[in-house]
């Protein structure tokens, strides 16, 4: 018995290296038909059987019904592997972390509009939209803003043609959206803006705002401060003060300037907010009457508020960016880490 014990550990360790060299699945049919055949090297070692003392044959024969089973699972996982086109010796180690692949995104100014759309979409503002390409009339004089301002500069806007311009601001989406339509009027409008600025930390020759409007019998200053303050703290945290500066604007009266308090430092003063503890957003007011004059509204009977916002400002103290020129670079290296 313990020859033929002897035999079967010998045949197993044969049947192993010959698995080495089986490549093809006709290969792994012959090694098959070799080992585990009707007429296979297994069987004919069982035929031997008999000769082995009868109390030692069970374990032969587990010995001998183990192996087949080894060597079946062998070749159903050859043949599967053949099958996948995997090569011998080549396996998968599940537990290997993937690769990982790049994703693309949406644009953190993209990404800085939408939350601020939600926002005021919640707050029941609608969304509006002008043309990039304005007339002098709705960038400049439907807003007030006489021929000698110096926002009309040849320096300080791109014109395209005699009294067609880039828009310098998205404000003049508050002319077309009234022109169109009666109060109550409740809008923001994102899009880019375009002033001839020499690009530079703070500076990009376009870049993008956001207006707000809301016009409707008895609006007040204090309906303003509320959507302002309650915009700085959904976007930036509940702990965001706003503060408005009293500031001068052709089309509404009074003007201010606001600032919310600086996110990067919580108010203590650093370099973004230039160690004052403020950072500077856009400009607000209430309606000129003189631009209701503008669009027939009746300036006794109605009374509004407009706001602007700088979308690239609010998007660098998100994203810690200190440079705005990295927002318009398409350097993935800086946008694909926001
Ligand atoms: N359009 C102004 C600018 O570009 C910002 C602004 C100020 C918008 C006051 C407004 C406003 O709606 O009421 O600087």
């Amino acid at each position: 018995m313990g020859s033929l014990l002897a035999k079967l550990e010998g045949l197993r360790d044969e049947a192993f290296s010959a698995l080495e060299s089986v490549q093809t699945s006709s290969d792994v049919e012959k090694f098959r038909v070799k080992y585990l055949g009707r007429k296979g090297l297994i069987t004919s070692l069982l035929r031997e059987l008999p000769s082995v003392p009868l109390e030692e044959r069970p374990k032969l024969g587990a010995a001998a019904n183990k192996l087949k089973t080894e060597l079946d699972e062998v070749v159903r996982r050859k043949l599967e592997a053949l099958k996948s086109g995997l090569k011998s010796g080549d396996f998968i180690d599940l537990t290997l972390p993937g690769r990982s692949r790049y994703l693309g995104k949406k644009h953190p100014i993209t990404r800085t509009i939408e939350d601020i759309i939600d926002i005021f979409r919640s707050l029941g503002f609608s969304i509006a939209e002008g043309p990039d390409v304005e007339t002098d009339y709705y960038n400049f004089d439907a807003l007030n803003t006489p021929d000698d301002h110096p926002a009309r500069d040849i320096n300080d806007t791109f014109y395209l043609a005699k009294g067609i311009c880039l828009r310098t601001h998205t404000s003049p989406v508050q002319i077309r959206v009234m022109e169109k339509q009666k109060p109550p009027v409740r809008i923001i409008a994102p899009g880019r803006c375009y002033r001839k600025d020499t690009p530079d930390a703070s500076h990009s020759p376009n870049f993008f705002q956001t207006e707000g409007l809301y016009v409707d019998k008895g609006v007040t200053f204090g309906d303003l401060k509320g959507v302002i303050n309650n915009f700085a703290r959904r976007m930036f945290g509940s702990g965001i003060k706003v503060r408005f500066r009293p500031h001068f604007f052709p089309f509404t009266e009074p003007s201010a300037e606001y600032d919310f308090s600086c996110m990067i430092c919580g108010g203590k003063g650093c370099r973004t907010c230039k160690n004052t503890g403020w950072v500077e957003i856009s400009g607000a007011g209430m309606v000129d009457p003189a631009v209701f004059g503008y669009v027939g509204y009746d300036p006794l009977m109605y009374s509004g508020y407009a706001f602007g916002m700088g979308v690239d400002r609010i998007t660098m103290l998100r994203y810690g960016i200190n440079d705005i020129r990295y927002l318009y670079d398409n350097d993935l290296r800086v946008l694909g880490g926001l």
